[in-house]
């Protein structure tokens, strides 16, 4: 295989064969092919771009680059992925209403990074849990009780994280088929038959612009079907953050209102939505499905998988029926409306970076957090508020970062006298 010929060829416009991806792509994952090839070639990629062929074929040789979880002992198995948001505590309802409707969700999630929360460190809010578990305890647990929840312990697809690391200091980050193919590939890797995608769009995601998330989600829809699964994705607006909770402690005990069926309109829609995909993608009819979904968050059940998940996985499971018992930090300061009218825009990338420097996040793989700090959305894009009424509280510890984190709420606030046109959560749906 001549490198200079494939970068040649896609600097050209030209398509790769399956073969030639192989052939660059497990070359550098091995050490074979130095990184300035490869950046060559990622920079050709993101001027020219990729055939959905193409894209589905890089896919699949990344998926095969490492380990792979089979899953194929489970049942109507269905893997949830979120492009990443602010206050996006979904996965903590949603897997459970999955299980509670007959499903099997065995799924690894990720931690938290800069302004986005991950699902591992809001479950660790529960004292004892752990996200560590032996392969064969953890595909028990996914058939007994429908659910198993852990860190990446595989080498799932080690040839993205080889890229990623190289996009990131390349300029190839934003970049669709990349993008694509590099989250389906740990999707193929991790085995579930099907996957229900959250694509965000606004402020605070990755795509800017609602054209942009369905590019995203149309070429992760197409890369599933020529690998043979059923993925179906949703575009979810985030310019504002789910719910009115940020940072973990607070986002599980809102997670565990909504199980109880007392949740923010915005978050039960989303995971109603999302349940009504892995329901249809299985065959059934939409709108019995979400009968069934809504349904699993009035009668107990999906709480219920869920009391038995955060057993199973050592957490302390009474304080799911005593959500008030888990550590929130004792510090409190509001930030008020400058002005009497209507809020018009509480951007979640400030929040997410408010909660960062409270200490609820990491700037950098690794380090340690406070579960107990956050924010909360007193009052939501388009309500009515006074000059001098609290529009977000923050929960500190001590004061760590506070005077940081209320410079970003404010900034990121802004109130009008006009009531603002309502924006809809869910701004479209591919399949
Ligand atoms: N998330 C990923 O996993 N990969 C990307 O390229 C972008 C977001």
């Amino acid at each position: 295989l001549n490198i200079p010929d494939l970068i040649r060829k896609k600097r050209d416009g030209e398509e790769h064969s399956r073969a030639e991806l192989e052939g660059l792509i497990l070359g550098y994952t091995r050490g074979e092919v130095p990184d300035y090839q490869i950046s060559a070639w990622l920079m050709a990629v993101y001027l020219r771009g990729m055939t959905p062929q193409e894209t589905a074929d890089l896919t699949l040789v990344m998926a095969d680059s490492g380990d792979q979880m089979d899953l194929a002992g489970l049942p109507r198995t269905v893997d949830k992925h979120s492009t990443g948001g602010v206050g996006d505590k979904t996965s903590l309802i949603l897997t459970p209403m999955l299980a509670a409707l007959g499903l099997t969700v065995a799924k690894m999630s990720g931690r938290g990074l800069a302004h986005t929360g991950g699902t591992i460190d809001k479950l660790e809010s529960f004292p004892g849990w752990s996200p560590e578990l032996p392969e064969d305890r953890f595909l028990a647990q996914a058939s007994e009780i429908g659910l198993a929840l852990v860190g990446q312990t595989k080498d799932l697809a080690p040839a993205d994280g080889k890229l990623y690391a190289l996009r990131d200091v390349t300029a190839t980050v934003d970049c669709l088929p990349l993008i694509a193919s590099s989250i389906m590939s740990k999707k193929l890797a991790s085995g579930a038959h099907t996957v229900v995608l959250d694509v965000k769009v606004g402020a605070g995601a990755f795509m800017r612009t609602l054209e942009d998330g369905r590019g995203l989600a149309r070429a992760m829809v197409d890369i599933g079907t020529r690998a043979s699964r059923l993925v179906r994705a949703v575009l979810t607006d985030m310019d504002t953050p789910l719910g009115h909770m940020a940072g973990n402690s607070l986002e599980v005990q809102e997670a565990l209102s909504t199980l109880r069926g007392e949740g923010p309109e915005d978050l039960t829609e989303l995971c109603v939505a999302l349940a009504v995909e892995a329901l249809a993608a299985h065959g059934e009819d939409s709108a019995a499905a979400e009968a069934r979904a809504r349904a699993t968050l009035t009668d107990g059940s999906a709480l219920a998988k869920f009391r038995a998940f955060v057993e199973a996985q050592g957490g302390d499971a009474s304080l799911v029926d005593h959500p008030e018992r888990l550590d929130v930090a004792p510090g409190r300061l509001d930030v008020v409306a400058p002005a009497s009218g209507f809020v018009e825009r509480l951007d979640a990338l400030a929040v997410g970076r408010a909660v960062l420097v409270l200490g609820g996040g990491r700037e950098r793989k690794g380090e340690a957090i406070d579960h107990g700090v956050g924010v909360e959305l007193l009052k939501k894009p388009g309500k009515a508020v006074e000059a001098g009424e609290p529009v977000l509280r923050l929960y500190h510890r001590d004061g760590r970062g506070l005077d940081a984190a209320r410079a970003l709420l404010e900034a990121g606030l802004s109130v009008t006298a006009a009531a603002p046109q309502p924006q809809p959560l869910i701004l479209d749906r591919v399949n």
